[in-house]
């Protein structure tokens, strides 16, 4: 024990002193950090214009229309939105004209109501953590916005969190609230990456919430590297990288759709590999690495976050599967689902409500489902997970109410049964 002790001091003086004394690739973490706010962005100049076009009318105080932003997830939406709001603010701060700027993020809040005390914290009203009806939260917003006579520029920026947990009777409380307190206003700026968003929104709240649209298309490989390119000049030390680096994060990052998040992701996963490895130069090998990392890192926090009966079943399909062939009977599945459902002492689903969340489980491509025919023996579907039973495992242990029995051994049928 003492020797071990004694041994620490060294091993950490080595590490600390290595951490000092080593070049380090990366100059402005900051810069590669997805939070980081470009003061150029490039390719983005039609959206930046059109938002622009859209918001001057506050400047001689008259409401401007409603905006949806949308976009694939990584094409700027949040980062040309924020950049056009603060270019506004500046000018309507030297021109002496009140405007209130609140941005908001429907998925971070959480709940309406928390969405509700954002704005309302924004706007210097102070409100309960807890306990108000929502009527009662926008009534004093009202009052309040009435008062303080500053009309309202309000960002949603992941909308379809807050339609597709509620509804979309908020946004519609607020565009009607606009309405009563003329001349003063809150003009709404929703983004959303889903494309589909619009449809979930009921008429009423679609012809005033989508007065505007403006789209984003993915990035284009060289858009990306263009890009990546401006980050690495203000990020890494200079010399310290290859283009040939740069242009396959580019590449890799476009292969679904021009992301530049994914983008930027990989170039600082990627640099810090470098630096871990000692490497003087960040090169290809190291963006591949990077890569594995991203997709691992994507599928822990996917797992993490799905709801707790998608866990035991999605925990139910790896364990119960075919050792070999890796698949299970959606009648085998259940039975290993429910087990697992009693031994952590809750209530399992209704086959129903189960098949309907394995439909989510196959959208989030975390397994596969096939409808298989065995003739006159009927027809029975295959579930085959996607992920290993040992990465399931790992990222549910973690949790609360499954993690204890993740280490238990459960049921496993050997064949596939209805
Ligand atoms: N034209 C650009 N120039 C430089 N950096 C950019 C550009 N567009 C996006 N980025 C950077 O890429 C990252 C992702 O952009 P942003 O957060 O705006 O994407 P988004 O469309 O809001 O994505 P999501 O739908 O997932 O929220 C940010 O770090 C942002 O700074
Ligand atoms: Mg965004």
């Amino acid at each position: 024990m003492k020797s071990s002790l004694q041994e620490q001091p060294d091993q950490l003086e080595s590490i600390f002193t290595k951490a000092l004394t080593s070049n380090r690739l990366i100059t402005q973490d900051a810069v590669l950090r997805s939070d980081y706010l470009p003061n150029k962005l490039p390719f983005r100049g039609l959206q930046i214009a059109s938002l622009g076009e859209i918001l001057a009318p506050t400047l001689h105080y008259s409401k401007p229309s409603n905006v949806l932003i949308y976009g694939k997830t990584g094409t700027g939406k949040t980062a040309v939105t924020k950049y056009t709001m603060n270019k506004l603010k500046e000018t309507s701060i030297a021109n002496q004209i009140p405007l209130a700027f609140i941005y908001t993020n429907a998925r971070l809040c959480g709940t309406e109501y928390r969405l509700l005390a954002e704005m309302a914290a924004a706007t210097n009203l102070q409100i309960p953590f807890t306990g108000l009806a929502l009527t009662e939260v926008l009534s004093r917003l009202e009052n309040h916005i009435r008062r303080q006579r500053s009309p309202i520029i309000l960002v949603i920026d992941e909308v379809d969190y807050l339609v597709k947990t509620y509804n979309d009777d908020l946004l519609y409380n607020l565009t009607t609230l606009s309405e009563r307190i003329t001349p003063s206003f809150i003009s709404i700026i929703g983004i959303s990456n889903d494309l589909q968003f619009k449809d979930q929104l009921g008429a009423r709240v679609q012809s005033r919430l989508s007065e505007e649209e403006i789209v984003f298309p993915p990035y284009t490989v060289p858009e990306l590297a263009s890009i990546l390119k401006e980050r690495a000049t203000m990020a890494l030390r200079q010399g310290s990288y290859t283009e040939a680096a740069i242009n396959l994060c580019a590449a890799l990052s476009a292969s679904e759709h021009g992301d530049a998040r994914r983008a930027v992701d990989l170039l600082r996963v990627g640099a810090e590999t470098a630096e871990r490895e000692g490497s003087e130069i960040l090169e290809e090998k190291h963006i591949r690495l990077a890569l594995q990392k991203i997709d691992q890192d994507r599928v822990n926090e996917a797992l993490k976050t799905l709801p707790l009966h998608a866990k035991l079943l999605l925990l139910g399909a790896a364990t119960a599967s075919h050792p070999t062939q890796n698949y299970v009977s959606t009648g085998a599945l259940y039975e290993t689902y429910s087990n697992l459902a009693k031994a952590c002492d809750i209530e399992p689903l209704t086959t129903r409500r189960a098949s309907s969340i394995l439909t989510e489980l196959h959208t989030l491509g975390l397994l596969s489902a096939h409808l298989v025919n065995y003739g006159r023996y009927g027809r029975t579907k295959q579930i085959r997970p996607q992920i290993s039973l040992d990465t399931i495992q790992k990222a549910f242990s973690e949790d609360p109410i499954i993690g204890t029995i993740t280490t238990k051994k459960t049921q496993s049928p050997q064949t596939p049964t209805n």
